[in-house]
């Protein structure tokens, strides 16, 4: 947890220096690559354009090598107004450096500095982060999820960087809403716990922990980064073609450069770090209507067969190095053995019996008849996601299923069936009665293993933090 006294002095300094009632720098910085093993972008937000903002670093301890950052407003942001509603446009501008020419798996230090058009210049240094090394070497991520400003977010993401991963791979679901600001990061005037705030959950350093400052991140999107979630609610209004994920696109640029954020648009990327493949999907759907009730569920991307997603999954896998383990990140489940599992994956059709009434063809689920085979004819190692907010791990026909979205609380009901009946598969490991992280080392000669570490207490008093559940 950052405590008070680090808050209030970085906020209380940049308010004195800068006489505004923002700080310059709203976050710390945050690391994100394509192609971690040479080159690494270094981003952070800030509350104006700037005169000028750069990145300073170098190989160990020497960060002489200065790259001039460039600055890009982050539109669609809000923030309160006197009432504590969000509805006040409030600009946001992300800083963004790339670093390149880097030495696979070789450390660099580097500092981060913004002057605003006053000439108030805060720098932040002290950080360092390794590139990818090359194929041979063994890695280590860390899987987290669904942080929606729960409760056990903070200890359970601490407790993730405590492992000091190689990067971080992320489920979806950062946040409810992404149009509010202070979901993401401090904004004064806002409600949100300052401690369950996307970037200052991810950018502890308490007990050494090593997170977006010092890894990179590969995030999926989850259906709360869809932009208009009021739209979500409004069956009469509701339309693929009105909806986006523009906010989260805009902070994860490198990972996005075509930058197509409405439905149709390119929302998946694939990296290489070390031996590791990794594939990021766009996979989600969420509504506040009954799935019967027209214009019933819709996906926002298409996975069938045949569609632009697949197709680009097909060749991206056919062209993966076999030597390479393969892990997919997707936020909605495979087998969940919740309610949502009884519709299928597919576009709802309407009912023939009932024009005003949508059916949904269960032969025609393109997770079961499309994606899984493709999956396991393409050597895909891990598949993981998030939504339910369970621990779960199912395996295949050789491909483990993980569900590692235990950060927030826990969606699993007590009557839900032991087994996903109408898939007719049971997860080997199944835990919801505390929060978790799963931690995943991926070894060239001894492939890759995985650990469940528990991070939180419920009332029932099961097991203690730190305790290994489930292992693979
Ligand atoms: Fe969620
Ligand atoms: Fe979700």
């Amino acid at each position: 947890m950052r405590t008070l006294a680090s808050i209030c002095f970085a906020l209380c300094a940049a308010l004195a220096a800068w006489g505004a009632d923002l700080p310059l720098m709203f976050t710390e910085p945050y690391l994100m690559s394509l192609q971690p093993a040479v080159s690494m972008d270094v981003a952070w937000l800030t509350s104006e354009p700037t005169a000028e903002s750069f990145v300073e670093f170098g190989p160990g301890a020497d960060d002489s090598n200065r790259v001039k950052a460039v600055t890009r407003e982050i539109e669609g942001l809000l923030t309160v107004d006197a009432k504590g509603n969000y509805t006040v446009p409030l600009r946001v501008f992300q800083q963004i450096a790339r670093l390149e020419g880097l030495e696979p798996g070789a450390q660099y230090s580097y500092r981060v500095t913004s002057v605003s058009a006053s000439g108030f210049r805060k720098s932040m240094g002290g950080f360092w982060f390794r590139t990818a090394p090359a194929d041979g070497t063994p890695v280590r991520f860390v899987l987290l999820s669904d942080l929606q400003l729960m409760k056990q977010i903070p200890q359970t993401v601490r407790m993730a960087g405590q492992q000091g991963p190689d990067f971080i791979l992320f489920n979806g679901d950062m946040v409810n809403d992404p149009r509010k600001a202070g979901e993401w990061f401090t904004v004064p005037g806002t409600r949100e716990e300052d401690d369950k705030r996307f970037f200052n959950v991810l950018q502890q350093i308490e007990g050494g922990a090593r997170l977006l400052q010092y890894a990179p991140i590969y995030p999926t999107p989850g259906n709360h980064e869809i932009d208009q979630q009021d739209l979500l609610r409004n069956r009469a209004e509701c339309s693929r073609e009105k909806l986006s994920m523009r906010i989260y696109m805009q902070l994860f640029p490198t990972l996005y450069p075509e930058q197509e954020s409405g439905a149709g648009g390119k929302h998946w990327y694939s990296a290489d770090y070390g031996g590791l493949h990794i594939v990021s999907l766009s996979l989600n759907r969420w509504f506040s209507w009954a799935a019967t009730l027209k214009p019933g569920w819709f996906l926002f991307d298409d996975i069938q067969a045949g569609s632009a997603q697949y197709n680009w999954l097909e060749g991206d896998l056919r062209a993966v190095d076999k030597q390479r383990a393969i892990w997919v990140t997707q936020h909605w489940h495979m087998f969940n053995r919740a309610t949502d599992i009884d519709v299928p994956y597919t576009d709802p059709a309407a009912s023939p019996a009932d024009p005003d009434r949508m059916t949904y063809d269960k032969s025609a689920d393109y997770l079961m008849r499309d994606l899984k085979p493709l999956y396991e004819r393409g050597g895909v190692n891990g598949v993981s996601f998030g939504h339910s907010h369970v621990y779960e791990r199912y395996l295949i026909n050789g491909v483990n299923y993980i569900e590692a979205a235990s950060i927030g609380n826990t969606y699993r009901g007590a009557k839900d069936p032991p087994c996903s009946t109408n898939l007719d598969v049971c997860p080997v490991a199944d835990e919801t009665r505390f929060r978790s992280f799963l931690t995943v080392r991926v070894d060239p000669v001894r492939g890759i293993s995985g650990e469940a570490t528990q991070s939180s207490f419920e009332s029932d008093k099961v097991g203690f933090l730190g305790r290994v559940f489930d292992r693979f």
